[in-house]
């Protein structure tokens, strides 16, 4: 038997590890670029060349014998250079460098060009496929920031022989942002007269473009990142306003698990910290947490259940329910809590009052470092996830490796990814709870700790979660196989 052709794969990603992050696209665009290259497929990641970004690191040169782009926007003009790197696992990243757009205090912003930020990155990134002469058999676009990727392959870039045939997926990650801006900035989108009437014509009324229902519309297929999230945001309850154009196009989208980057996050070699363990050193893990919290000055706390939590502080993550929970559960249990996070002040506001009426319990890190997550997941016995909405999470994930167990809302790729403990058969790899509210999470925190309570269950799950395998050398091959359904199609 042959084997399979490769694909050509244009992966445009406004965030992508180890260049730029926030949040789980960054990671989920890496590692799905490291396990494609890894299987030989010819994939090329487009992202920009942010500030932050280490150049030296990504050992990025401008592409030799490449003249310089200029994007347009509407009326603007965009000097862009194109920069080549690579990333870990060999694939290549082209970097749209443009100071005046990316050269800014943070990847995102709430400046009023923001959605130019991300036109003009598409459509860079469609200059770039042709400059480079590639012809990618999928254009893969994440999220709101490359969503208009599929119209413009109707329109504008139709003519481009190198993306004639190219067929689109576009992943939400997060429906929970849209990227919507005014009506007044149609002339942004370059499209001719005849074209206006491809927008959606009830946002245009209500006074506003939406780039992500855009791509809803236009994408050959459509993914988010968990089976369970793909069902929830057909429906009002989670589709943000988007449930009727994701039921219009039911056929042509599916729910893929996100993988873990067992290379970055394991036990067994995690770069961060300073000794490993795997389910038969768990002698290790219990060190690891007493030097831990030392360097949190809660030194003596080590024989005590310590739980754990790393996000952006957004709605989405229900830090109003730990708010809301963990005062009763500090007063009546021995518990510590070490929360890492930044994100919006009121949440931020959340965990600093929890910390000033539990000193001694309680630590709190404002702020974004990888090291310090690392730690945590390494160190803490549970980790709390009552998100509202959780397209996938990777942090249960993490947790479940790290012999952590995840306390999770039954929502999205939570649902899918962890399994309610049975005391009885001894199965399962965490506590999932079903309602958003504090008294759910506050029966599943005091559940976690009644086992904890008891050393032979809590091994048992703990061992349990560590024998899961989430790796992408699995969910890449639902990739692939998307891919490859979406390249033969007609
Ligand atoms: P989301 O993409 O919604 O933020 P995920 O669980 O998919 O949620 O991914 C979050 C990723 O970002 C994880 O790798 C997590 O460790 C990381 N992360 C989030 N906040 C921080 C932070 N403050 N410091 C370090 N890493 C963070
Ligand atoms: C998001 C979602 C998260 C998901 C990540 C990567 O921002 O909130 O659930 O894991 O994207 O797909």
């Amino acid at each position: 038997m042959s084997a399979p052709e490769a694909l050509r794969i244009a992966l445009l990603a406004s965030e992508v590890t180890p260049l730029s992050k926030t949040g789980g696209l960054a990671d989920v665009a890496g590692a799905l670029a490291k396990v494609l290259t890894g299987e030989g497929h010819d994939v090329r990641v487009f992202t920009p060349a942010y500030a932050s970004v280490d150049r030296a690191a990504a050992r990025a040169v401008p592409v030799p014998g490449l003249a310089p782009l200029t994007v347009r926007v509407g009326s603007h003009r965009y000097p862009c250079a194109l920069l080549k790197g690579v990333l870990p696992g060999g694939a290549p990243v082209y970097l749209i460098d443009c100071p005046e757009l990316y050269g800014r205090a943070s990847l995102y912003t709430a400046d009023a060009d923001e959605h130019r930020r991300f036109l003009a990155f598409t459509r860079a990134a469609l200059e770039a496929v042709r400059a480079l002469r590639f012809s990618p058999q999928v254009v893969h676009c994440n999220d709101w920031h490359t969503a208009f990727a599929p119209l413009f392959l109707r329109t504008g870039y139709a003519a481009y022989p190198c993306l004639r045939d190219a067929r689109t997926l576009l992943t939400i990650h997060n429906i929970g942002y849209q990227g919507v801006f005014a009506a007044a900035d149609l002339p942004d989108l370059d499209l001719a007269p005849g074209e206006v009437k491809l927008l959606h014509q009830d946002d245009l009324a209500a006074g506003h473009i939406n780039p992500l229902r855009q791509g809803i519309l236009y994408a050959t297929a459509i993914n988010t990142v968990s089976p369970t999230h793909a069902l929830e945001i057909c429906t009002p309850a989670y589709g943000m306003g988007l449930d009727d154009s994701l039921r219009a196009r039911r056929a042509d989208l599916t729910g893929i698990l996100n993988g873990v980057d067992y290379e970055e996050w394991d036990p067994r070699h995690d770069r961060v910290i300073p000794e490993h363990f795997d389910p038969d050193h768990l002698g290790v893990k219990a060190d690891l947490k007493r030097q831990f919290l030392a360097r949190l000055g809660l030194a003596g706390r080590d024989g005590r259940p310590l739980a754990g939590i790393v996000s952006r502080l957004a709605a989405q993550k229900g830090i109003e329910l730990i708010a809301g929970a963990l005062p009763a559960i500090l007063t009546a249990r021995d518990l510590t809590f070490v929360a890492l996070g930044a994100g919006e002040p009121q949440y931020e506001a959340m965990f600093r009052a929890l910390q000033r009426d539990f000193p001694d319990r309680v630590h709190f890190e404002r702020g974004y470092d990888d090291a310090l997550a690392h730690w945590i997941e390494a160190a803490s016995d549970m980790f709390l996830m009552p998100s509202r909405y959780e397209p996938c999470g990777l942090n249960q994930m993490y947790s479940l490796r790290y012999g952590t167990a995840p306390v999770v809302r039954r929502t999205g790729g939570l649902a899918d990814s962890v399994v309610h403990f049975d005391p009885g058969s001894g199965t399962g790899t965490g506590v999932v709870f079903n309602d958003f509210d504090v008294p759910a999470l506050t029966w599943a925190v005091n559940t976690a700790l009644d086992w904890y309570a008891q050393p032979a269950l809590w091994e048992r799950l703990t061992r349990n979660a560590m024998a899961q395998d989430f790796s992408w050398t699995h969910q890449g091959g639902e990739y692939v196989a998307l891919y490859r359904r979406l390249a033969s199609r007609a």
